[in-house]
């Protein structure tokens, strides 16, 4: 089965070689202009000038003119915990209202909240649920994404969480990467014996875990008032044993020491750093961990942005994702994280396209099958509509602007 898409009016991300772009590698986005795509069962075949196709489109089994359309690979969302019960907005207008996310966690909503809702859940309303959802960003040009556990908090809700995500895995059409964030938050019963959940985490969760392959990663949300540095290295240090690379929820609140901990145990990324200082920037820049930057959560919580600026000029590997989830970012649409990192973070059109494609792949290991144009990689594709220029997309922000999404080599 080939499809053919004529007459492009520029292929976004067309790159031969894969490489995780730091710094200034972030703002080269290559792009080739009037072209076409083949696209053969599922894949990136080949592409090019219009003027160098060799057959004519009569040749192919199907053949759309994307005349006046960008084609972009799909986003690679590499953070989000869109395996959850139910929504938060009484809390949101409690924000409204003057309450901060720390003074509603403190007292029993936030995380604590959603793990009763999802601890009550059965599992397959939790999967018709997060099922929806994952259908709805794949509609708004998501192409691979990272779900995390998180909001069980008990063995038996963490591993139904995480069969979930592992069925959502075999269902759905594009990659699903799942991590196991069972260091989300101290449960109450717990308050005061850290020692104790950890042990739970450590010497329940994860040999079960690992005995039914139910997790690609594991996460710690290190920050005051949950996981310290100490305790996220002996928990990362733990999933090491079992094959999970960590990918740590670091510096959201406050300087919490969380990118160093993260570098420390080799993680493949730190996610949030909202609260980041030139000593985690230079330690950032000079590791093989990249830095994933969440500016729907530092929207809705009213937060600073991540310097996104100061860590390119630094070097660092940067991502950009969603962070979907009811508390922090009750939105999975990446075409919004692209205008925020370009509105409130001066990312550039082009850096925050490549941080939102082929980095996020490598956020997810995922980059010899998504995050480019490239032959041989899946035809996960986003067909804008008629649009000016690239610039437009975060320039034109909260307007949809796709036209069409293929997956696996065929329009959705
Ligand atoms: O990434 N910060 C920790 N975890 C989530 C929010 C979780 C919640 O509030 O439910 C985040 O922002
Ligand atoms: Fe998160």
């Amino acid at each position: 089965m080939s499809l053919l898409v004529t007459n492009i009016k520029s292929l976004v991300n067309a790159r031969i070689e894969n490489k995780l772009l730091r710094g200034k590698e972030l703002s080269e986005l290559p792009c080739t202009e009037n072209a076409y795509l083949l696209l053969k069962d599922g894949k990136i075949d080949s592409y090019g000038p219009m003027d160098e196709l060799v057959h004519a489109t009569s040749y192919y089994d199907e053949v759309y003119d994307a005349a006046g359309q960008f084609v972009l690979p799909c986003w690679c969302d590499s953070h989000t915990h869109l395996v959850f019960a139910g929504s938060r907005e009484s809390e949101f207008v409690d924000k409204i209202k003057g309450l901060s996310y720390a003074d509603i966690a403190a007292r029993g909503g936030g995380i604590l909240n959603s793990a009763k809702k999802l601890q009550e859940m059965p599992e397959e309303e939790l999967l018709e649920l997060a099922e929806k959802r994952l259908n709805e960003i794949i509609r708004f040009g998501t192409g691979a994404v990272e779900i995390k556990s998180g909001y069980g908090l008990t063995v038996e809700a963490e591993l139904k969480m995480l069969r979930v995500i592992n069925e959502l895995k075999a269902i759905s059409p594009v990659p699903v990467k799942a991590t196991f964030l069972g260091a989300h938050a101290y449960p109450s019963q717990f308050k005061n014996d850290h020692a104790g959940y950890i042990r739970m985490i450590t010497e329940e969760m994860l040999p079960a875990i690992a005995e039914n392959n139910l997790a690609d990663y594991i996460d710690v949300f290190c920050e005051e008032g949950f996981f310290s540095v100490d305790e996220t290295l002996a928990i990362c240090e733990a999933g090491k044993k079992y094959g999970l690379k960590a990918k740590i929820h670091a510096n959201q609140l406050n300087l919490s020491g969380g990118v160093q901990a993260g570098i420390k145990a080799k993680a493949l990324s730190v996610d949030h750093l909202e609260t980041i200082d030139i000593d985690a920037i230079e330690q950032l820049s000079s590791s093989d961990t990249i830095g994933t930057m969440l500016p729907g959560a530092a929207f809705f919580l009213q937060m600073q942005y991540p310097p996104a600026r100061q860590m390119l000029s630094a070097g660092c590997a940067l991502a950009l994702a969603s962070d979907y989830n009811p508390g922090s970012c009750p939105s999975g649409n990446m075409n919004m994280v692209l205008a925020l990192a370009c509105i409130q973070m001066k990312m550039l059109p082009e850096e925050a396209i490549n941080a939102a494609t082929i980095n996020g792949a490598y956020a997810m290991e995922l980059e010899k099958e998504l995050g480019s144009i490239t032959a041989g990689k899946k035809a996960n594709l986003i067909i804008t509509k008629q649009i000016p220029s690239l610039s437009y997309l975060p320039y034109s922000f909260g307007n949809n602007l796709i036209d069409k999404v293929i997956i696996n080599g065929e329009f959705i």
